[in-house]
Protein backbone atom coordinates (compact mmCIF):
# COMPACT_ATOMS: atom_id res chain seq x y z
CA UNK A 1 0.00 0.00 0.00
CA UNK A 2 1.13 3.37 -0.79
CA UNK A 3 0.46 7.14 0.14
CA UNK A 4 0.09 9.96 -2.43
CA UNK A 5 0.63 13.52 -1.66
CA UNK A 6 0.23 16.00 -4.69
CA UNK A 7 2.54 19.05 -4.65
CA UNK A 8 0.51 21.89 -6.35
CA UNK A 9 2.23 24.08 -8.81
CA UNK A 10 -0.71 26.70 -8.14
CA UNK A 11 0.26 29.76 -9.32
CA UNK A 12 3.29 29.33 -10.17
CA UNK A 13 4.15 28.11 -13.55
CA UNK A 14 5.24 24.97 -12.46
CA UNK A 15 3.65 21.23 -12.99
CA UNK A 16 1.99 19.84 -10.06
CA UNK A 17 3.76 16.48 -9.19
CA UNK A 18 3.28 13.32 -7.03
CA UNK A 19 5.14 12.22 -3.80
CA UNK A 20 4.77 8.71 -3.28
CA UNK A 21 5.73 7.15 0.08
CA UNK A 22 5.40 3.35 0.24
CA UNK A 23 7.17 -0.15 -0.05
CA UNK A 24 8.36 -1.53 -3.76
CA UNK A 25 7.70 1.55 -5.81
CA UNK A 26 9.91 0.60 -8.65
CA UNK A 27 6.57 0.18 -10.60
CA UNK A 28 5.92 3.86 -9.99
CA UNK A 29 8.37 5.11 -11.60
CA UNK A 30 7.24 5.13 -15.31
CA UNK A 31 3.75 6.99 -14.31
CA UNK A 32 5.80 9.61 -12.31
CA UNK A 33 8.10 9.97 -15.55
CA UNK A 34 4.78 10.12 -18.22
CA UNK A 35 4.81 9.86 -21.32
CA UNK A 36 7.31 10.72 -24.46
CA UNK A 37 10.71 9.85 -22.04
CA UNK A 38 12.64 7.56 -23.98
CA UNK A 39 16.59 7.70 -22.43
CA UNK A 40 16.59 7.75 -19.10
CA UNK A 41 20.32 8.30 -17.03
CA UNK A 42 20.09 6.93 -13.28
CA UNK A 43 22.38 9.23 -11.41
CA UNK A 44 23.51 7.31 -7.70
CA UNK A 45 26.58 7.79 -5.52
CA UNK A 46 29.44 4.73 -5.57
CA UNK A 47 27.35 3.47 -2.02
CA UNK A 48 24.35 2.96 -4.08
CA UNK A 49 26.26 0.96 -7.13
CA UNK A 50 23.07 -1.98 -6.33
CA UNK A 51 20.27 0.23 -5.91
CA UNK A 52 21.14 2.09 -8.75
CA UNK A 53 21.81 -0.39 -11.08
CA UNK A 54 18.89 -2.59 -10.12
CA UNK A 55 16.93 0.88 -10.96
CA UNK A 56 18.56 0.89 -14.35
CA UNK A 57 18.01 -2.33 -15.10
CA UNK A 58 14.68 -2.07 -14.15
CA UNK A 59 13.98 0.91 -16.50
CA UNK A 60 15.95 -0.99 -19.47
CA UNK A 61 13.35 -4.25 -18.96
CA UNK A 62 10.54 -1.65 -19.27
CA UNK A 63 11.60 -0.38 -22.54
CA UNK A 64 13.92 2.84 -21.82
CA UNK A 65 17.17 3.27 -23.53
CA UNK A 66 18.84 3.13 -19.28
CA UNK A 67 22.15 4.49 -18.58
CA UNK A 68 23.69 5.12 -14.66
CA UNK A 69 26.54 7.64 -13.54
CA UNK A 70 27.99 6.89 -10.68
CA UNK A 71 28.74 9.52 -8.45
CA UNK A 72 31.62 10.74 -5.43
CA UNK A 73 29.64 9.82 -2.37
CA UNK A 74 28.13 12.70 0.26
CA UNK A 75 28.87 16.14 -0.36
CA UNK A 76 32.08 15.47 -2.67
CA UNK A 77 29.40 14.76 -5.72
CA UNK A 78 27.83 18.22 -5.41
CA UNK A 79 31.16 20.19 -7.55
CA UNK A 80 30.75 21.13 -10.91
CA UNK A 81 33.47 18.93 -12.17
CA UNK A 82 30.99 16.35 -11.39
CA UNK A 83 28.00 18.42 -12.87
CA UNK A 84 30.35 19.28 -15.79
CA UNK A 85 30.86 15.25 -16.43
CA UNK A 86 27.02 14.50 -16.00
CA UNK A 87 26.58 17.06 -18.90
CA UNK A 88 29.41 14.65 -20.81
CA UNK A 89 27.44 11.77 -20.20
CA UNK A 90 24.19 13.79 -21.49
CA UNK A 91 25.52 14.74 -24.28
CA UNK A 92 27.20 11.65 -25.45
CA UNK A 93 24.04 9.65 -24.89
CA UNK A 94 22.34 12.76 -26.87
CA UNK A 95 19.86 13.56 -24.16
CA UNK A 96 16.99 15.56 -25.52
CA UNK A 97 14.30 17.71 -24.12
CA UNK A 98 11.86 14.50 -23.54
CA UNK A 99 14.44 12.62 -22.12
CA UNK A 100 14.91 12.64 -17.95
CA UNK A 101 17.34 11.80 -14.77
CA UNK A 102 16.58 10.02 -12.20
CA UNK A 103 18.39 10.05 -8.89
CA UNK A 104 18.68 8.20 -6.08
CA UNK A 105 20.63 8.35 -3.20
CA UNK A 106 20.64 11.35 -0.01
CA UNK A 107 20.32 15.14 -0.16
CA UNK A 108 23.26 15.33 -2.08
CA UNK A 109 22.51 13.22 -4.91
CA UNK A 110 19.03 14.76 -5.02
CA UNK A 111 20.29 18.32 -5.10
CA UNK A 112 23.15 17.14 -7.89
CA UNK A 113 20.85 15.63 -9.75
CA UNK A 114 18.40 17.96 -9.78
CA UNK A 115 20.69 21.00 -11.08
CA UNK A 116 22.30 18.67 -13.60
CA UNK A 117 18.51 17.95 -14.88
CA UNK A 118 17.85 22.35 -14.11
CA UNK A 119 20.32 22.94 -16.66
CA UNK A 120 20.52 20.38 -19.06
CA UNK A 121 18.76 21.90 -22.09
CA UNK A 122 17.40 24.34 -20.00
CA UNK A 123 15.52 21.88 -17.74
CA UNK A 124 14.37 18.09 -18.62
CA UNK A 125 12.78 16.20 -15.93
CA UNK A 126 13.63 14.54 -12.80
CA UNK A 127 12.43 11.86 -10.46
CA UNK A 128 13.97 11.48 -7.29
CA UNK A 129 14.31 8.19 -5.38
CA UNK A 130 15.19 9.35 -2.10
CA UNK A 131 17.49 6.57 0.00
CA UNK A 132 17.53 9.00 3.54
CA UNK A 133 15.06 9.77 6.01
CA UNK A 134 16.47 13.23 5.50
CA UNK A 135 16.12 13.15 1.83
CA UNK A 136 12.82 11.88 2.19
CA UNK A 137 11.12 14.64 4.47
CA UNK A 138 13.69 17.85 2.88
CA UNK A 139 15.99 18.08 0.15
CA UNK A 140 14.10 15.61 -2.83
CA UNK A 141 10.77 17.95 -2.29
CA UNK A 142 10.02 21.08 -3.45
CA UNK A 143 12.85 21.73 -6.43
CA UNK A 144 15.63 23.38 -4.70
CA UNK A 145 18.90 22.35 -6.71
CA UNK A 146 22.21 23.05 -6.33
CA UNK A 147 26.21 22.52 -5.64
CA UNK A 148 29.05 24.13 -3.46
CA UNK A 149 31.78 26.23 -4.60
CA UNK A 150 34.98 26.34 -2.44
CA UNK A 151 33.20 29.79 -1.02
CA UNK A 152 30.33 28.01 0.86
CA UNK A 153 27.26 25.69 0.01
CA UNK A 154 25.01 25.60 -2.09
CA UNK A 155 26.03 28.81 -3.65
CA UNK A 156 24.85 28.08 -7.35
CA UNK A 157 21.37 26.36 -8.19
CA UNK A 158 18.28 26.91 -9.52
CA UNK A 159 14.67 26.40 -8.16
CA UNK A 160 13.64 23.07 -10.78
CA UNK A 161 10.92 20.70 -9.26
CA UNK A 162 10.94 17.08 -10.47
CA UNK A 163 8.57 15.37 -12.34
CA UNK A 164 7.56 12.88 -9.27
CA UNK A 165 9.42 11.48 -5.93
CA UNK A 166 9.32 7.74 -4.59
CA UNK A 167 10.22 7.53 -1.55
CA UNK A 168 10.46 3.55 -0.91
CA UNK A 169 10.47 2.96 2.71
CA UNK A 170 12.64 -0.34 2.08
CA UNK A 171 15.48 1.77 1.35
CA UNK A 172 15.91 2.72 5.18
CA UNK A 173 16.22 -0.97 6.47
CA UNK A 174 19.96 -0.13 5.88
CA UNK A 175 20.15 3.38 6.98
CA UNK A 176 22.20 4.09 9.97
CA UNK A 177 20.82 4.86 13.14
CA UNK A 178 22.98 8.50 13.44
CA UNK A 179 21.15 9.12 9.93
CA UNK A 180 17.98 8.40 10.77
CA UNK A 181 18.57 10.49 14.32
CA UNK A 182 19.96 13.33 12.27
CA UNK A 183 17.18 13.11 9.31
CA UNK A 184 14.66 13.27 12.68
CA UNK A 185 15.85 16.89 13.26
CA UNK A 186 13.94 17.81 10.57
CA UNK A 187 10.98 15.85 11.02
CA UNK A 188 11.09 17.30 14.15
CA UNK A 189 11.59 21.05 12.81
CA UNK A 190 8.10 19.98 10.89
CA UNK A 191 6.65 19.20 14.17
CA UNK A 192 7.03 22.66 15.84
CA UNK A 193 6.63 24.63 13.01
CA UNK A 194 3.12 23.23 11.18
CA UNK A 195 1.80 19.87 13.02
CA UNK A 196 2.06 19.10 16.87
CA UNK A 197 1.13 15.87 15.80
CA UNK A 198 4.32 14.93 14.67
CA UNK A 199 5.73 16.08 17.90
CA UNK A 200 3.34 13.96 20.28
CA UNK A 201 4.28 10.44 18.11
CA UNK A 202 8.31 11.38 18.51
CA UNK A 203 7.86 12.11 22.02
CA UNK A 204 5.74 8.40 22.68
CA UNK A 205 8.81 6.51 20.41
CA UNK A 206 11.83 7.95 20.95
CA UNK A 207 13.26 4.42 22.10
CA UNK A 208 12.77 2.93 19.46
CA UNK A 209 13.59 5.71 16.99
CA UNK A 210 16.75 7.38 18.78
CA UNK A 211 17.90 3.12 18.75
CA UNK A 212 16.77 2.56 14.91
CA UNK A 213 17.64 -0.86 13.92
CA UNK A 214 16.38 -0.38 10.29
CA UNK A 215 14.75 -4.03 9.21
CA UNK A 216 14.53 -5.05 12.72
CA UNK A 217 12.81 -2.68 13.80
CA UNK A 218 9.45 -3.08 15.86
CA UNK A 219 6.43 -2.55 13.71
CA UNK A 220 5.13 0.36 16.26
CA UNK A 221 8.42 2.26 15.10
CA UNK A 222 7.74 1.12 11.32
CA UNK A 223 4.85 2.28 11.93
CA UNK A 224 5.17 5.73 13.29
CA UNK A 225 7.55 7.03 11.37
CA UNK A 226 5.57 5.59 8.27
CA UNK A 227 3.22 8.31 9.57
CA UNK A 228 6.23 10.80 10.55
CA UNK A 229 7.46 11.10 6.91
CA UNK A 230 3.79 11.38 5.46
CA UNK A 231 2.92 14.36 7.62
CA UNK A 232 6.38 15.99 7.29
CA UNK A 233 5.95 15.97 3.81
CA UNK A 234 2.52 17.07 3.68
CA UNK A 235 3.47 19.87 5.39
CA UNK A 236 6.35 20.83 3.02
CA UNK A 237 4.11 20.04 -0.10
CA UNK A 238 1.65 22.61 1.03
CA UNK A 239 4.70 25.34 1.99
CA UNK A 240 6.42 24.88 -1.37
CA UNK A 241 2.83 24.23 -3.14
CA UNK A 242 2.22 27.97 -2.10
CA UNK A 243 5.86 29.43 -2.28
CA UNK A 244 8.53 27.75 -4.73
CA UNK A 245 11.12 30.50 -4.80
CA UNK A 246 10.89 31.34 -0.95
CA UNK A 247 9.16 34.70 -1.45
CA UNK A 248 7.34 34.13 1.65
CA UNK A 249 5.73 31.44 3.13
CA UNK A 250 9.13 29.07 2.27
CA UNK A 251 11.08 30.93 4.62
CA UNK A 252 9.30 29.25 7.40
CA UNK A 253 11.21 25.64 6.97
CA UNK A 254 14.30 27.83 7.70
CA UNK A 255 13.47 27.09 11.33
CA UNK A 256 16.79 26.71 13.35
CA UNK A 257 18.65 26.63 9.98
CA UNK A 258 20.43 30.51 10.39
CA UNK A 259 22.35 29.28 13.31
CA UNK A 260 22.59 25.67 12.10
CA UNK A 261 24.17 26.85 9.04
CA UNK A 262 27.10 28.75 10.36
CA UNK A 263 27.68 25.88 12.92
CA UNK A 264 27.84 23.54 9.88
CA UNK A 265 30.31 26.06 8.47
CA UNK A 266 32.55 26.13 11.63
CA UNK A 267 32.59 22.58 12.26
CA UNK A 268 34.07 22.41 8.60
CA UNK A 269 30.82 20.24 7.25
CA UNK A 270 31.80 17.18 9.78
CA UNK A 271 28.59 17.71 11.88
CA UNK A 272 25.64 16.21 10.35
CA UNK A 273 22.99 19.13 9.14
CA UNK A 274 20.21 18.08 11.64
CA UNK A 275 22.54 18.06 14.46
CA UNK A 276 23.49 21.22 13.38
CA UNK A 277 19.56 22.01 12.88
CA UNK A 278 18.73 20.62 16.21
CA UNK A 279 21.14 23.14 18.06
CA UNK A 280 20.02 25.82 15.79
CA UNK A 281 16.25 25.39 17.05
CA UNK A 282 16.87 25.64 20.56
CA UNK A 283 18.93 28.90 19.61
CA UNK A 284 15.56 29.94 17.55
CA UNK A 285 13.33 29.11 20.40
CA UNK A 286 15.18 31.24 22.94
CA UNK A 287 15.09 33.96 20.83
CA UNK A 288 11.56 33.41 20.72
CA UNK A 289 11.01 32.97 24.10
CA UNK A 290 13.62 36.22 25.02
CA UNK A 291 11.96 38.91 22.55
CA UNK A 292 8.87 37.54 25.12
CA UNK A 293 6.40 35.75 22.66
CA UNK A 294 7.57 32.06 23.29
CA UNK A 295 6.32 30.22 26.32
CA UNK A 296 9.07 28.67 28.76
CA UNK A 297 7.45 25.10 28.63
CA UNK A 298 7.50 25.42 24.50
CA UNK A 299 11.67 26.13 24.57
CA UNK A 300 11.92 23.33 27.79
CA UNK A 301 9.88 21.05 24.94
CA UNK A 302 12.67 21.38 22.08
CA UNK A 303 15.01 20.56 24.78
CA UNK A 304 13.44 17.27 26.07
CA UNK A 305 12.83 15.89 22.65
CA UNK A 306 15.92 16.76 20.91
CA UNK A 307 17.80 15.01 23.44
CA UNK A 308 15.83 12.23 23.79
CA UNK A 309 16.37 11.66 20.35
CA UNK A 310 20.30 12.08 21.19
CA UNK A 311 20.62 15.40 19.14
CA UNK A 312 22.77 18.29 20.75
CA UNK A 313 21.40 21.07 22.77
CA UNK A 314 24.53 23.09 23.51
CA UNK A 315 27.35 24.54 21.55
CA UNK A 316 30.56 25.98 22.76
CA UNK A 317 30.44 29.13 24.37
CA UNK A 318 33.94 30.18 22.37
CA UNK A 319 32.06 30.19 19.10
CA UNK A 320 30.21 33.46 19.09
CA UNK A 321 31.45 35.95 16.97
CA UNK A 322 32.55 33.19 14.43
CA UNK A 323 29.06 31.75 13.98
CA UNK A 324 28.00 35.94 14.00
CA UNK A 325 30.28 36.22 11.07
CA UNK A 326 29.02 32.85 9.57
CA UNK A 327 25.58 33.92 9.91
CA UNK A 328 26.23 37.34 8.30
CA UNK A 329 27.29 35.92 5.46
CA UNK A 330 25.20 32.89 5.42
CA UNK A 331 23.35 33.41 1.51
CA UNK A 332 19.69 33.87 3.35
CA UNK A 333 20.93 37.30 4.91
CA UNK A 334 19.29 40.00 3.32
CA UNK A 335 21.71 43.28 2.71
CA UNK A 336 23.30 42.99 6.37
CA UNK A 337 20.40 41.90 8.28
CA UNK A 338 19.89 38.55 9.91
CA UNK A 339 17.24 36.59 9.11
CA UNK A 340 15.54 34.11 11.66
CA UNK A 341 12.24 31.96 11.55
CA UNK A 342 11.47 32.22 15.95
CA UNK A 343 7.51 30.32 17.17
CA UNK A 344 5.03 32.40 18.95
CA UNK A 345 3.67 29.48 19.71
CA UNK A 346 4.14 25.51 17.94
CA UNK A 347 2.77 25.95 14.46
CA UNK A 348 2.80 29.42 14.62
CA UNK A 349 6.13 30.48 13.18
CA UNK A 350 6.99 34.21 12.25
CA UNK A 351 9.71 36.26 10.98
CA UNK A 352 12.25 37.77 12.92
CA UNK A 353 14.47 40.08 11.08
CA UNK A 354 17.48 42.10 12.42
CA UNK A 355 17.48 41.92 15.53
CA UNK A 356 18.85 43.40 18.96
CA UNK A 357 22.37 42.17 18.94
CA UNK A 358 22.00 41.62 22.91
CA UNK A 359 18.89 39.26 21.97
CA UNK A 360 20.93 37.54 20.21
CA UNK A 361 23.83 37.35 22.67
CA UNK A 362 21.73 36.04 25.07
CA UNK A 363 19.73 33.78 23.25
CA UNK A 364 23.30 32.53 22.97
CA UNK A 365 23.78 32.33 26.19
CA UNK A 366 21.39 30.60 26.92
CA UNK A 367 22.67 27.48 24.72
CA UNK A 368 25.84 27.67 25.55
CA UNK A 369 25.67 27.63 29.37
CA UNK A 370 26.02 24.56 30.27
CA UNK A 371 29.14 23.61 27.63
CA UNK A 372 28.93 19.59 27.13
CA UNK A 373 32.16 17.80 28.22
CA UNK A 374 32.53 15.90 25.00
CA UNK A 375 31.63 17.95 22.00
CA UNK A 376 28.06 17.12 20.85
CA UNK A 377 28.39 16.93 16.91
CA UNK A 378 31.61 14.27 17.20
CA UNK A 379 29.16 12.26 19.88
CA UNK A 380 26.94 12.39 16.38
CA UNK A 381 29.01 11.30 14.01
CA UNK A 382 30.82 9.17 15.28
CA UNK A 383 27.79 7.57 16.17
CA UNK A 384 28.33 7.00 20.02
N1 LIG B 1 15.20 22.86 3.16
C1 LIG B 1 14.39 24.01 3.14
C2 LIG B 1 13.61 24.18 1.89
O1 LIG B 1 13.47 23.26 1.12
O2 LIG B 1 13.13 25.25 1.63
Amino acid sequence: MSVRVTVSGAGQQTQPYDVVIGRHLLGELPGLLGDGVRRVLVMHPASLQATGEAVREDLKAQGYEAFAVELPDAEEQKTAQVAAFCWQVLGQADFTRSDAIVSVGGGATTDLAGFVAATWLRGIKVVHMPTTLLAMVDAAVGGKTGINTAEGKNLVGAFHPPAGVLCDLVTLESLDRWDLVAGMAEVVKTGFIADERILELVEAHTDGLREWKGENAADATWDVLTELIERSVRVKARVVGEDLTEQGLREILNYGHTLGHAIELTERYQWRHGAAVAVGMVFAAELGRLGGKLDDDVVDRHRAILASLGLPTTYRGDRWEQLLAAMRRDKKSRGDLLRFVVLDDVGKPVRLEGPDPTLLAAAYAEISKEPPTERPGVQVQLGL
